[in-house]
């Protein structure tokens, strides 16, 4: 099943061969009027003036500039909601993504713990969300549903990014504008241990479309259709595990070459590998490094910290490659919107009805 919506097209103004040579044509055609015999009749003159009206006209309509197979995806009207957790020990982070990526969402908030009141109009702080890692997926629950109540019609999509995840909006809205947020859809990069159904790793960022937050808050959290245990640190496969059991399905993010666009690791460990082997037993797609590791259209990296995300900023908005240009057509068809099959096999956890000892 697909949900497929019709993105809409906007024809990139180009002159084309062909529409030089219809200038040159119809310059032609200007000064053959002009050989026209000064004594030719007053009716004749008229009929070829009336000619040349209707020749002139349809070169007029077919010089246009053809719609050709340039297309471009207008992604503007794609409203993304940025969510970030995170902790006082961490504000060099929180900025160092502030002053980056985020500004690039068309809202966003933080969840910070033990910053004082009115610390930032952005910072959402709340006692009731715990302190640090072991509270994750409590504090998860509880942003989750703040972003709803405050946010909930204001955003067609909903990101949830780590202060350490580095996100390019535009590439993100680009494989947005192939889903629509009015169905229940959930998109990150997928795991396939620890949740009957898998879900999508944290730091990666995962996406919920507007229908799916409804979801899993109406339903799950407020509806108590999903448990979430208190001390545990993995929020991750809790929201994966409650989206599943609401029969939120997990959709596709890779590209027409096979390639991921949110990813888990470091960028280096991406690119440069090795790959750890523990990937093996959780990623739905085997990973790899090098030229493959990554779609040209990649969305997100993990494990940022504020040095390296300045500098992936950096090379990615303030430098330039002389002479390059991008075609945007070779991205026609460069996603193929779907959902995904749930993973052929997973390593059921028992962590997600037992937290685990080192917390008790
Ligand atoms: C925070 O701001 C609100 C209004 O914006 C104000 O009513 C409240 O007293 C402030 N709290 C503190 C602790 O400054
Ligand atoms: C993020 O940046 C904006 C200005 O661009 C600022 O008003 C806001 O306080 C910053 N938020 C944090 C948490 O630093
Ligand atoms: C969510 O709850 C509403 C109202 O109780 C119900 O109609 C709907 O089917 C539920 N959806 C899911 C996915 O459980």
């Amino acid at each position: 099943m697909t949900y497929m919506t019709s993105p809409e097209i906007e024809p990139l103004v180009e002159r084309t061969a062909a529409a030089s040579a219809c200038g040159q044509l119809s310059g032609a055609i200007m000064s053959r009027k002009l050989k026209i015999p000064f004594r030719t009749t007053v009716s004749v003159l008229l009929l070829l003036l009336s000619l040349n009206v209707v020749v002139m006209m349809y070169l007029l309509i077919s010089c246009r500039p053809t719609k050709k197979e340039e297309h471009k995806i207008n992604t503007e009207k794609i409203r993304v909601l940025c969510w970030i957790p995170s902790m006082k020990e961490r504000l060099d982070r929180v900025r160092a993504v502030n002053e980056t990526w985020l500004a690039r969402c068309d809202g966003h908030v933080f969840f910070i713990n033990n910053v004082k009141p009115n610390f930032s109009d952005d910072v959402v702080v709340s006692p009731i969300m715990g302190e640090g890692r072991k509270m994750l997926s409590r504090k998860v629950k509880d942003a989750m549903e703040y972003v709803y109540d405050y946010h909930g019609s204001d955003y067609d999509w909903f990101l949830k990014a780590d202060d350490d995840s580095y996100i390019v909006m535009e590439n993100l809205k680009f494989l947005l504008s192939h889903y629509d947020p009015s169905q229940a859809v959930y998109l990150g990069h997928p795991l396939k241990w620890l949740s009957p159904g898998g879900y999508m790793q944290g730091g990666a960022g995962y996406v919920l479309s507007r229908t799916a937050l409804q979801t899993f808050v109406v339903n799950g959290t407020k509806g108590k259709a999903c448990q979430f245990e208190l001390f545990f640190d993995g929020e991750d496969h809790y929201v994966g595990a409650c989206l599943h059991k609401l029969g939120v399905p997990k959709h596709n993010t890779l590209d027409r070459h096979g390639r991921e666009t949110f990813h888990s690791l470091n960028p280096v460990t991406h690119i440069s590998g090795p790959i750890p082997s523990t990937q093996l037993v959780q990623d739905h797609f085997t990973m790899v490094a090098g030229d493959e590791c990554c779609s040209e259209l990649t969305i997100s990296f993990h494990w940022v910290d504020a040095g390296l995300m300045r500098t992936i900023e950096h090379l990615l908005y303030k430098t330039s490659v002389y002479g390059r240009q991008v075609n945007v057509e070779k991205f026609k068809d460069f996603i193929q919107p779907g959902t995904l099959a749930p993973p052929y096999t997973y390593i059921p956890a028992l962590e997600i009805v037992v937290p685990p000892k080192r917390w008790k």
